[in-house]
């Protein structure tokens, strides 16, 4: 049997899983680690302990299968994204705890980029929009914040990475530094169009290039893990970041394929093949996970508050006792009964961007209940998924390209039943559960087996993937529409402030 090793490395907990390579899952492990905030507005992970839960998950899904490393053919590592960390090469320690990718302490000098007039060269360049959420402004604040890092920098004593690089140093004990072209993508330091970094960027960014890693394609040989981390040298032959690995397990592999991933916020992705799509809608443009060396992109969207929602009923509203209850709360009412809600608790994200919105729920009568409310909350996870799947298709229409023809679906929440077929019902397409839902790992897998050889190319691949359930459009299109209207009339509400 050929096993492959996933690590995923997440932003609340560190999972590795092992598959077979029928992509079928055989045992995992997980380990929660602490989020550290600092101040109001910042979040930090210690990389120390993200690396130690790491490798204990790792070693834990290893005896869990009941394998050794030499059972392992590759391993393939697929992470929280943008999530920055500056370790000294020769102690191998931290500078700084890492900045995580919802850390917001970089916008000042984000608007200064702004101010310079830059986002236009960084749109074209990057695909991206200006903005702390990006490794590259959380770099530069460690190093215009840690005393003498710039020097050290620029003496090549350093080294940055987001999460992928990190674990590959530690994992090869200092022998690789390296990430793949999917995780630079998301730095606003990387020529996304030509696969490099880009010096005039770095040079906007007083980032001194020495302490940079290698880039490579998402499937490539990263080198072998140190025989005594886990018993025996695994060859490391995938690296992506988890969006782009959840895309890449979904078999979407050309331009047009669309998935959605619903967890606490939800990422939205189609990719758009060779061809560098700018957006008029508002989302980004990045890099997908390449197997070889030929630019591949998708655009971007993301939805801030999806299952969070659940949890805002569950904590907040105390509705219900477990987010496991909203279905069936959900599903004794009919529907909504008119009422919409618009979860913006922390402003709304592409397609509106309005970062003053804030949550608002409409169209309460005598008549409604908790129930109404569960379900429209529900409901609203849909509804900005929907938004940002048109946007997409507007996108990719504009581009002459076609609309999306099915979204796949992976994620805590799409295992909610009343939610996916509401969720057809608004598009209007297929909506496609895959058998396993655990894609950004298995994306990771896929890599991993594509960098060594177990697969001969993403047609392999494509073949693997299998559909569990198809979640057929049911509503009117008529029906649809008008609902789409009532929710765009909400959302104006929640913005007019
Ligand atoms: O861009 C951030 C994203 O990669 C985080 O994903 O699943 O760790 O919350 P997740």
């Amino acid at each position: 049997m050929t096993y492959l090793l996933a690590l995923d490395q997440g932003t609340s907990s560190s999972r590795s899983i092992v598959f077979d390579a029928e992509g079928r899952i055989v045992a995992m492990a997980q380990r929660e680690f602490r989020q550290l905030y600092p101040q109001p507005g910042w979040v930090e992970h210690d990389a120390m302990e993200i690396w130690q839960s790491q490798l204990a998950t790792a070693q834990e899904a290893l005896a869990k299968a009941n394998l050794q490393a030499a059972d392992i053919r590759a391993l393939g590592i697929t992470n929280q994204r943008e999530t920055t960390v500056v370790w000294n090469r020769k102690t191998g320690q931290p500078i700084h705890h890492a900045i995580v990718w919802q850390d917001r302490r970089a916008e000042p000098a984000c608007a200064a980029l702004r101010e310079q007039g830059l986002a236009p060269l960084v749109q074209r360049k990057t695909g991206l929009v200006i903005d702390a959420y990006f490794s590259g402004s959380k770099l530069k604040w460690i190093l215009d914040h840690v005393a003498g890092a710039r020097e050290q920098a620029a003496r090549g004593e350093l080294a940055f990475g987001t999460i992928d690089s990190w674990l590959v140093w530690r994992l090869t004990k200092g022998a690789v530094h390296a990430t793949d072209v999917s995780n630079a993508s998301r730095t606003m330091l990387f020529n996304v169009r030509e696969n490099r970094w880009d010096e005039e960027l770095l040079a906007a960014l007083d980032i001194p290039a020495a302490i940079l890693p290698a880039v490579h394609p998402s499937a490539h040989d990263y080198g072998r893990v140190a025989a005594e981390h886990l018993g025996g040298a695994i060859a490391i032959g995938g690296i992506a970041g988890d969006q782009q690995a959840a895309l890449f397990g979904q078999a979407c592999f050309k331009a047009g394929m669309a998935k959605n991933t619903y967890g606490t916020g939800c990422f939205m992705l189609m990719h758009t093949g060779a061809h560098f799509q700018s957006s008029a809608n508002g989302l980004i443009t990045t890099s997908a996970a390449q197997p070889s060396a030929t630019p591949e992109f998708a655009l971007e969207g993301s939805v801030f508050i999806g299952g969070a929602v659940v949890q805002w009923l569950r904590d907040g509203l105390q509705a219900i006792h477990a987010s496991g209850e909203i279905e069936a709360l959900a599903r004794s009412v009919p529907d909504a009964g008119g009422v919409m809600f618009v979860p913006a608790f922390t402003g709304l994200g592409a397609p509106y961007w309005d970062a003053q919105a804030r949550g608002t729920i409409t169209g309460l009568t005598r008549g409604s209940t908790v129930a109404h409310i569960a379900r429209a909350a529900l409901e609203s996870i849909a509804f900005q998924s929907a938004a940002l799947l048109q946007a997409m298709s507007r996108d990719a229409l504009a581009a002459g390209g076609a609309a999306v023809s099915e979204l796949r679906v992976d994620g805590g929440a799409c295992v909610n039943n009343l939610l996916m077929q509401f969720q057809a019902d608004l598009l209007g397409i297929p909506v496609v559960r895959p058998q396993v839902i655990e894609t950004t790992a298995l994306g990771a897998a896929c890599l991993a087996g594509l960098g060594c050889g177990v697969y001969s190319g993403v047609e392999e691949l494509a073949r693997i993937w299998r559909a569990e359930r198809v979640f057929h459009p049911t509503l009117p299109r008529e029906r649809a529409e008008a609902l789409m209207a009532d929710w765009e009339r909400a959302v104006r509400q929640a913005t007019a402030r």
